[in-house]
């Protein structure tokens, strides 16, 4: 039973201090609710404000594919160096071990692989994704595409999720075989996926305009590294992107099909979270290789 007499009185109202309400905010959450800007703080870092996601969802569409044979043995390592890791719910229930710390992104939309076009994507149930403590959820929006009303409907979905369960929605844009990947389509994709209610964004770098895109979308946008390039050349895609405004970058293939994925994890993070140039976060890369 609480005390009514004899506790210690109550006096430091500090009446001269304003009061300090909310902290800083993820680009475009603001006017959020709490739980789903302390979410999006499990994902950026509170220092430099970005992310370093490890995605590893690929199997997905791409079946076993090369680095990601035995998640347990090349990515379970790696996590530790990770703000965020992506991947579907099959691998984070029969890999991932609970007991690590790293936020989760959920893969949350399937139904297409490498033997079809885009396709008709479906949602994986958002019970699920509270079960299993998602910090995002990532459905892909396919802009263009023969799908695009239903990967769109699929994303606004979602924002409806994020309203109701306070998880942020990352809008995937996946770019079809006959779309290019320049400023004017990934300004569109990602402009729309933030329309719709998408709390950030992932998409490709493009050397040209990206800062525009950038400027256009008002949440914050997360990069993808694609295909894998040569360390030096996704070091500096990476510092490319993050100082033209992205906020991260969500990266795949060039740090698990890398020659050396935990030192390549750790320089790409050099360049995420502490603007190293590429050069040196090459050096970096090579170092940690040679120990
Ligand atoms: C697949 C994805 C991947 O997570 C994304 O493409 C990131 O991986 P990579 O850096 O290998 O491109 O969304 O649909």
């Amino acid at each position: 039973m609480a005390d009514a007499e004899g506790n210690i009185e109550a006096k430091n109202y500090a009446v001269d201090v304003a009061a300090k309400n909310g902290g800083p905010n993820v680009k475009g959450a603001e006017n959020l609710d709490w739980g789903v800007k302390a979410r999006l703080w499990r994902i950026f870092d509170t220092a430099s404000g970005n992310t370093l996601m490890l995605a590893f969802d690929h199997g997905y569409i791409m079946g076993p594919t090369s680095g990601l044979e035995r998640i347990d043995l090349s990515i379970v390592p790696l996590i530790k160096y990770a703000d965020c890791i992506m991947c579907t719910r099959g691998v984070l229930r029969s890999v991932i071990p609970p007991s690590c710390k790293t936020p989760v992104a959920l893969r949350f939309s399937a139904g297409s692989t490498i033997l079809t076009e885009l396709n008709d994507e479906t949602l994986v149930g958002i019970e699920d994704a509270i079960k299993l403590d998602a910090a995002a959820i990532a459905p892909m929006v396919a802009i263009g595409s023969e799908f695009e009303a239903k990967t769109i409907a699929n994303l606004a979905r979602c924002a409806d999720f994020t309203a109701k369960y306070g998880i942020p929605t990352l809008g995937v844009t996946a770019v079809g075989k006959n779309l290019a990947r320049d400023a004017r389509y990934l300004g569109l994709a990602t402009r729309v996926c933030a329309e719709n209610g998408a709390t950030f964004v992932k998409t490709y770098y493009c050397d040209e305009g990206f800062e525009r895109v950038v400027a256009g979308c008002p949440v914050p946008i997360v990069v993808a590294g694609g295909k894998k390039l040569p360390e030096n050349e996704a070091l500096e895609l990476a510092y490319k992107a993050i100082s033209s405004g992205a906020r991260g970058v969500d990266m795949g293939r060039n740090i698990f099909q890398s020659e050396n994925p935990e030192a390549m994890i750790q320089a790409v993070g050099a360049v995420v979270h502490r603007g190293m140039k590429p050069a040196e976060a090459f050096e970096l890369y090579r170092d940690l290789s040679a120990r």
